[in-house]
């Protein structure tokens, strides 16, 4: 779009508080966002299924940013309020353990919007492709107990995250672990529609969720939260499914068959009927982490609750004792620092790809 162009043609708003349009003056067209301009791109480090986020220099302060492309629904104008309310809200939110959004800033065009976060060097779905050994039992509770947190604090402000997984929780090189890509989901694009033909990943889904409650708690979080805490201390996935039948029998084959008994109200959810559920008595988890401490498996346990409401919130979870014994969790700067597999292969230009993680 030419200057001249971009000048001559108004830009009409809807009034919020009264019905009717109003013009915007020229100089107010960008209102007090910065220019995406202002950010040197270094390289790209992520493509998720909603945005690309690159590695960027803010040219005013010199730091070092995160700044990841809103991508916006073709079909409508410019910017949904939705979006702008959640917006608004996060850049509220401060915590340690949440990803920081410092401002937004705006394109040359009224639709392209991005979002300036403080950079994070690792994400652990990158590094737990790339590390050597896993994490020790130290270090495990040391990143659940920065994650859990995080939860706690979006959790009293109402925030529910939904998509909780490993390529969510990123991780600076001062050991400090952040969660991300939060609560924006729903911001996007109302309906959600994924932009490229990626499968958004089922494995740390809730079984509230796949048997379709239409009332989604912070309760699916926390479900989340136990298939990371399990990846972490096994070094793979735990239930990765790949299709919702698949994931439901894959949690059934660890927990056993839910009944109307432990979960009040399971047999009444609308998907119930779509599933044949198999028959298993046994609780396996014990057989899946046979080295673990009986705190580690009531901890587990407990986020895998089938009734969300007797599963453990994040205030359990800090609470549990597994957090109190030995190994002890190690401090956060006494993590050791991973190399920069994400800039590598961004310099490198590699066409692997996403991560395995991924996809489906
Ligand atoms: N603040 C950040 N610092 C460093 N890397 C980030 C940051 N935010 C996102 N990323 C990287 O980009 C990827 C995708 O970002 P994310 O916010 O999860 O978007 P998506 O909705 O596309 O999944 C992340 O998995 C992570 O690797
Ligand atoms: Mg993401």
């Amino acid at each position: 779009m030419g200057d001249t162009e971009s000048e001559s043609e108004q830009i009409r708003l809807k009034c919020i508080r009264k019905d009717g349009f109003f013009t915007v003056p020229p100089e107010h067209r960008l209102g007090r966002c910065r220019s995406v301009k202002e950010f040197e791109k270094l390289n790209r480090i992520g493509e998720g299924t909603y945005g690309i986020v690159y590695r960027a220099r803010d040219t005013l302060t010199d730091e070092i940013v995160a700044l990841k492309k809103v991508r916006m629904d073709k079909e409508k104008d410019g910017v949904p309020i939705s979006s702008l309310r959640e917006i608004t809200l996060l850049l509220r939110l401060r915590h340690p353990n949440i990803v920081e959004l410092k401002e937004v800033v705006v394109g040359t065009h009224l639709e392209s919007i991005f979002l300036v976060m403080g950079y994070c060097e690792q994400d652990l779905a990158s590094l737990l492709e790339n590390m050597p050994t896993p994490f020790s039992e130290a270090q495990v509770k040391c990143i659940v107990l920065q994650v859990l947190r995080g939860l706690q604090y979006l959790h009293q402000n109402f925030i529910i995250h939904r998509d909780l997984k490993v390529s969510n929780l990123l991780m600076t090189d001062k050991g400090c672990v952040k969660t991300a890509d939060f609560g924006l989901a729903r911001a996007y694009s109302i309906p959600m529609k994924p932009m490229t033909p990626k499968v958004v990943t089922l494995w740390y889904r809730a079984p509230e969720l796949l048997l379709g409650t239409s009332t989604q708690t912070t309760s699916i979080d926390m479900w989340a939260m136990g298939c990371i805490l399990a990846e972490l201390l096994a070094h793979k996935p735990l239930l990765p499914g790949t299709s919702e039948i698949h994931q439901v029998d894959l949690i059934v084959q660890l927990l056993g068959t839910p009944s109307e008994n432990i979960w009040p109200g399971f047999s009444r959810l609308p998907l119930v009927g779509q599933y044949s559920l198999r028959k298993q008595p046994y609780n396996n988890l014990k057989h899946k982490f046979p080295w673990l401490s009986e705190a580690g498996l009531r901890l587990l346990n407990f986020l895998f609750m089938y009734d969300p409401k007797k599963r453990a919130t994040a205030r359990d979870g800090l609470d549990s004792s597994y957090f109190k014994e030995k190994p002890l969790p190690c401090e956060p700067e006494l993590m050791p620092t991973f190399p920069h597999h994400r800039n590598k292969r961004a310099i490198l230009a590699t066409s692997e790809g996403q991560s395995k993680r991924c996809k489906p």
